[in-house]
């Protein structure tokens, strides 16, 4: 980590000046909130069959079990609150121009106070209409009863990106991630696509931080290894970034 960061100037208008810089997370980042990750083991898809719970093909033929799920989830979501990582992330704003792409459905970036965040996979607290994926409701931490009418016909689901769906929000996150001068990626396996494949939007130069506790095998993109969990490894490497642009 050089220079790259200064403003021109030395001292400069740095709201002008200031790097862009997206932060790609995953089920990890939440992990320290009491949220359990999805692969690690004791994880979510451990206890239940991820394509009964979370694809078009589950929902058609068990609605009530997936929305069981999801009520269950949002229930868990209302009892933690954000951790040192999601917060530590809010005081990047001052220095760059951030954008936080998230795989959680999870509010905890929203309730830190992050301010630009892309949720990839849908967010728990609000449900979708059946009939139009662009009739969306907030309902908070409360549960959904299934089946509950919308007003446009449809019935109420969860408004989350299952397997086998489009991910609509994947084209705004690609450019944001083909602007930026870092990319921090925390807390996601990278095996799900196509949020995954956002790594190789960057464009030369982008210097790509990955904060992940265990082994990393993926090596076809360059990319420097804070071995930590999150709540350690991402408050660091904020202060370190800042210092360097600072
Ligand atoms: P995964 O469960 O696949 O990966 C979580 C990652 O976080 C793993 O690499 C862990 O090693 C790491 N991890 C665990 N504890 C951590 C900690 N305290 N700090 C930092 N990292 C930690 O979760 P995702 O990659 O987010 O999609 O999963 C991607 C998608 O798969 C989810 O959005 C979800 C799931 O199926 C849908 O349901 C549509």
């Amino acid at each position: 980590m050089g220079n790259d960061f200064k403003a021109t100037d030395g001292s400069a208008d740095k709201k002008i000046n200031k790097p862009k810089l997206v932060v790609l997370t995953g089920a990890g980042i939440s992990a320290e909130s009491g949220l359990s990750t999805f692969r690690d083991s004791d994880g979510l898809w451990e206890k239940h069959n991820v394509m009964e719970v979370a694809s078009v093909e589950g929902y058609q033929s068990n609605p009530e079990l997936v929305n069981k799920f999801y009520n269950y989830r949002r229930t868990e979501l209302a009892k933690v609150e954000p951790n040192a990582a999601h917060k530590a992330l809010v005081e990047l704003e001052q220095y760059f121009h951030t954008t936080i792409v998230t795989q959680n459905v999870d509010d905890l970036h929203e309730r830190a106070g992050s301010e630009s965040i892309i949720h990839l996979h849908g967010k728990l607290t609000e449900v979708c209409s059946t009939a139009n994926g662009n009739l969306i409701k907030d309902i908070g931490y409360t549960m959904l009863n299934h089946p509950e009418q919308a007003p446009d016909k449809g019935i109420w689901r969860p408004n989350i990106v299952w397997f086998g769906e489009l991910v609509p929000q994947l084209e705004v996150a690609a450019e944001k991630v083909r602007e930026a001068d870092v990319l921090m990626v925390v807390g996601t396996s990278l095996q799900v696509y196509p949020a995954a494949s956002l790594v190789y939007y960057t464009k030369p130069g982008c210097q790509i931080f990955l904060v992940e506790p265990n082994e990393v095998l993926q090596n076809d993109f360059d990319f420097i290894h804070v071995k930590q969990k999150a709540v350690e490894g991402v408050p660091n490497l904020v202060h370190k970034l800042i210092m360097a642009f600072a």
